[in-house]
């Protein structure tokens, strides 16, 4: 791993806290967490605490605290790169070691602003807590709870010129270094130092991992300008970050994802529910950022404020997001003029069906485009019918394009017939039916080869070889568990057989022997046995890579055959005239669905 970042959050996903600590001083479980005497200051009852759940140590005696790395750079008196070093060696992580020191002090100024920024997160915090004061008062007037206040680590920067600048000088760091991390600003002439942030709630925006790397500072009335952000710094850049990321991964589902603008939009949807979101924090969404999306999600749901400006961003936002091959669906909040505001008003269940019913992002680019034309002038209808078409050049499926030909035809009237010619210029006829033909041929194919719950001989065989691997070799199995899960498999034997191996993942070779007692079919056993690992680079993980990619193709492929005949048993059952509407939304669904599929076989 060459990435510094990915190794810390390797370490500290891997290092459990409290083993680290205990291999140093003993330590004694009190309820989910434990705690020990202080090995940083002298002391007879513990005050040194361990939180497993948050994986910190803080000890209330003497105020020291932090993460595991930050235990073992003291506990070793290491700076940090060793400490990391040293940890990833105990977890098992490989390194490369080889850096320079250009890197190394880069790397090492990067830790020291985020605990810079930690540390400022949590004296904001504590300004918050502290007896009566307007920040507080200003969010729960926003109607955020406490949890959710602790939750988003919220905060109050006081009406004062230096607070924070003192605190963290008594801390130990540099003026300079408070001023390179944006917490301080410099006035030259003059020589004034004095804190960025005065009297505002204090949003932390934390990176994907959890770490603070900047603020944003929101006043308390209508004075301008309304929010003050962090500016780029080392650790930070509004181009590469998503806002609520770190909270949002873990939450979510069917590869789904909600986009948002605005701080108080994602940490409202959150505290009623909604935990699936991201936001922008109010600039146009980056290519980057967009990347970013596509680790985690397939789909994104664009929920802006509804303004001119909200649907403007959305439209913007759409481009980014079809060129990083995501697919997009638009909300729609009534009359709400953004989601904090719905879902304050209209609550979870409303959201959730707004979600549901948002509109897929050429039907929204459409609606958009009708809205500048009166449809009641005959050259008005075909200018819209000529930009409408446009949109639709884009669109590589075919089923989709015949769709939204609908449409648009529907909406002034016109026949399809026209719009394609529009799209496909004159060769129309032979551009659009090679098309459609090389489609449905493909699409007989598939079918022909699909015999009822057979899979394939091929495809058998990789899903086999990559199990007789994984069975035989810890190391490929480690690096295969960390790509694959049961959904990619075809055969309930390997699939049976990867829960046992999930189960067994640190045993050294796992012999055939052991696994018969599952249930498992004799045929899948002798082929087990039979199948041969001669001409496999175990040490290559480049062949292993291919192997699992090959058996995530033969899944989506093979969930494709069973949509695409589907939707041919859906079309014979069309009967009579008053089906056909129904049958085909079906047939649409089904479409999107192959349309999803065949973007994520194309990005394997
Ligand atoms: N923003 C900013 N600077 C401003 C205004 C807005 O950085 N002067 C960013 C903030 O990240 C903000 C987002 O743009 O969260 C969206 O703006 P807006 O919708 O106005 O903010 P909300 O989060 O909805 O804040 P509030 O509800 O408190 O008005
Ligand atoms: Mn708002």
């Amino acid at each position: 791993m060459n990435d510094i970042k990915d190794v810390v959050e390797e370490i500290k996903n891997r290092c459990d806290i409290a083993s680290v600590i205990s291999e140093y001083m003993p330590i004694k479980q009190s309820g989910g967490n434990y705690k020990g005497l202080c090995p940083f200051h002298g002391e007879k009852t513990p005050s040194f605490h361990i939180s497993s759940s948050k994986q910190i140590y803080k000890c209330f005696g003497c105020g020291e605290g932090g993460d595991v790395i930050n235990f073992v750079m003291k506990m070793e008196n290491l700076d940090f790169i060793d400490a990391v070093k040293l940890l990833a060696n105990k977890c098992g992580i490989e390194i490369n070691t080889n850096m320079n020191e250009e890197d190394k002090l880069r790397i090492e100024k990067s830790k020291k602003y985020q605990d810079i920024h930690l540390e400022a997160a949590r004296f904001y915090f504590a300004n918050l807590l502290k007896g009566k004061n307007p920040g507080y008062d200003y969010l729960r007037k926003r109607g955020l709870d406490d949890k959710t206040i602790k939750k988003f680590g919220l905060g109050y920067s006081q009406n004062a010129w230096h607070e924070l600048m003192d605190y963290l000088l008594s801390k130990g760091y540099d003026k300079s270094d408070l001023v390179q991390s944006g917490l301080v600003n410099h006035k030259v002439d003059g020589d004034r130092y004095y804190d960025r942030f005065r009297n505002r709630v204090m949003f932390p925006i934390f990176d994907y991992r959890g770490n603070v790397i900047g603020f944003g500072g929101r006043v308390l009335d209508d004075s301008l300008p309304k929010y003050l952000n962090s500016p780029d710094s080392l650790i930070f850049n509004k181009r590469y970050n998503l806002y609520g990321l770190n909270f949002s991964r873990k939450n979510i589902v069917d590869r789904t994802i909600v986009l948002v603008e605005g701080y108080m939009d994602l940490i409202s949807l959150f505290q009623y529910g909604v935990r699936n979101v991201v936001a922008t924090l109010g600039t146009a969404l980056t290519e980057q950022q967009g990347n970013l999306i596509k680790r985690y999600a397939d789909t994104a749901i664009i929920s802006y404020d509804s303004d001119e400006a909200g649907i403007k961003a959305s439209l913007r936002a759409i481009e980014i997001l079809s060129k990083v091959g995501i697919n997009i669906k638009v909300l729609n909040l009534k009359d709400a003029k953004d989601p904090d505001e719905f879902i304050r008003k209209y609550g979870l269940d409303d959201y959730k069906k707004a979600i549901d019913d948002s509109t897929h992002y050429i039907k929204f680019q459409i609606n958009h485009l009708k809205r500048k034309f009166n449809l009641e002038k005959d050259e008005e209808r075909v200018k819209f019918a000529k930009e409408a078409s446009n949109i639709l050049k884009s669109i590589k499926s075919p089923v989709e394009v015949d769709y939204y030909t609908n449409y648009i035809a529907k909406q002034i009237n016109i026949s399809t017939e026209s719009i394609k010619k529009e799209i496909y210029g004159k060769n129309y006829n032979s551009a659009y039916n090679k098309n459609y033909t090389k489609y449905t041929n493909k699409k007989r194919e598939s079918i022909v080869i699909e015999k009822p719950k057979a899979i394939e001989h091929g495809k058998e065989h990789v899903e086999e070889t990559l199990i007789k691997l994984m069975l035989e070799n810890k190391k490929i199995r480690h690096v295969a568990l960390l790509k694959l899960d049961e959904s990619d498999f075809l055969l309930n034997g390997s699939k049976e057989i990867l829960n046992y191996i999930i189960k067994n993942r640190e045993l050294d070779k796992i012999t055939i022997d052991k696994i018969t007692s599952l249930n498992i079919s004799e045929e899948y056993l002798k082929d087990l046995e039979r199948i041969s690992l001669d001409g496999i680079n175990i040490n290559d993980t480049k062949s292993i890579d291919e192997i699992v990619r090959n058996l995530k193709k033969n899944n989506l492929q093979e969930q494709m055959n069973r949509l695409l005949q589907e939707q041919k048993n859906i079309e014979k059952q069309k009967t009579n005239k008053d089906d056909l509407k129904e049958v085909d939304v079906k047939v649409m669904e089904i479409a999107l669905k192959i349309v999803e599929i065949r973007k994520m076989l194309h990005s394997l």
